[in-house]
């Protein structure tokens, strides 16, 4: 057995087809995971905005529902330094609008957001026993690594760079996602922050899998069945596909959000760090059009979320996806008002 051949690796986790529904962290649970398993691909859970009681119920769902393997994905960032002068000036350069929409940045609530990989999720892992666990963000402390692999899961991390990968495989890991620029969200980046460097799938992927051993799964842009072919050739293992599953009735997209990915808007992405701190892919809005997608201004991931919380509902309230969000790749013609396992078939045609 060749663990890098498409059929192989797909084999190994025991599905029929090697496309990973990409994690979505706030944007699904079980039901889209379930449904993109159910038509033959690796349904996966974030972990990054499941608390681990809320996991423990999903996996089980997905468990109850035949899913013969289960993706859990974890962030691994360093939990960030409260810096107030930072989470000042972010406020002074959000009060025109805070002044817009009344709100009062002395009722912001604070709160540390996102959290890494840590000691309870290490726990729940070992307890859950996904078949493969991902990382976004580099990889947990040693100590909690090993526990992960002890469970038995594949451990699988997401690559921005070819450094990236061999720093990856270097640590053992049992697949690297080699993520080109164009993929919505947000970047897995964790060597440096250069953004303006980063490599589009179709150049990244040949690389990274010329430089590493183990199986590469191609992340970024790919939309049809046409594009899972062609990263597969190109030397993929598998896919993970995530813009296309955002309108699907199985996620948990905002009306807002969705209406935004069906328009000629969606033609417009940016990297921007103003949501939350790291740099990810979305549809261009006024908060980036008006501050400039990458800044200094915002405090480090993820602790620009909560100032921006207040602003961005009272304009969702108004209907205006302004503040939001609008997370999506360069490539959102897949993205359709379809199930999740129709997009799945779509993705897989042409695939024995
Ligand atoms: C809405 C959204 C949320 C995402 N959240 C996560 C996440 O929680 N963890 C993760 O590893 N990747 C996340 N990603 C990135 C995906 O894993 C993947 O790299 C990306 O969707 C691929 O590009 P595509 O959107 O063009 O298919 C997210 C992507 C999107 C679109």
């Amino acid at each position: 057995m060749d663990r890098r051949t498409p059929r192989d690796f797909a084999a190994r986790l025991d599905i029929a087809l090697p496309i990973i529904q990409a994690p979505m962290a706030g944007f699904q649970d079980s039901a889209l995971a379930i449904a993109a398993a159910s038509a033959g691909a690796l349904g996966s859970l974030p972990g990054a905005s499941l608390a681990p009681p809320q996991l423990r119920t999903h996996v089980q769902a997905m468990r109850d529902a035949g899913a013969r393997a289960v993706n859990v994905n974890f962030f691994c960032h360093a939990p960030p330094e409260p810096d107030a002068a930072r989470e000042a000036a972010w406020r002074e350069a959000l009060r025109p609008f805070f002044e817009e929409y009344g709100v009062d940045p002395a009722l912001i609530a604070g709160g540390p957001g996102r959290l890494p990989f840590g000691e309870e999720a290490a726990a729940l892992v070992e307890e859950l026993r996904p078949e493969v666990v991902s990382f976004h963000f580099g990889l947990p402390a040693p100590a909690l690594l090993e526990r992960v692999r002890r469970s038995g899961a594949q451990v699988w991390s997401s690559a921005t760079t070819l450094e990236e990968a061999r720093w990856l495989e270097a640590r053992g890991v049992d697949a690297v996602i080699a993520q080109g620029v164009e993929a919505g969200g947000h970047r897995g980046v964790f060597l440096g922050a250069e953004t303006s460097t980063q490599m589009g799938t179709f150049a990244l992927l040949p690389q990274v899998a010329a430089a590493v051993r183990c199986p590469v799964i191609a992340t970024g842009g790919i939309a049809d069945a046409a594009g899972v072919a062609a990263a597969l050739r190109l030397g993929a293992s598998a896919v993970q596909v995530g813009t296309a599953f955002l309108r699907t009735p199985e996620a948990l997209t905002s009306a807002i959000h969705r209406a935004a990915l069906a328009s000629p808007a969606a033609a417009v992405t940016a990297l921007t760090n103003l949501f939350t701190g790291r740099p990810a892919r979305g549809i261009v809005n006024r908060l980036m059009r008006e501050l400039g997608p990458l800044s200094d201004a915002p405090p480090a991931f993820p602790l620009a979320v909560n100032a921006l919380a207040p602003l961005r509902a009272a304009a969702e309230k108004a209907g205006s996806g302004d503040f939001s969000p609008l997370w999506s790749g360069q490539n959102a013609s897949g993205a359709r008002d379809a199930p999740a396992a129709e997009i799945v078939r779509l993705l897989g045609a042409g695939l024995d």
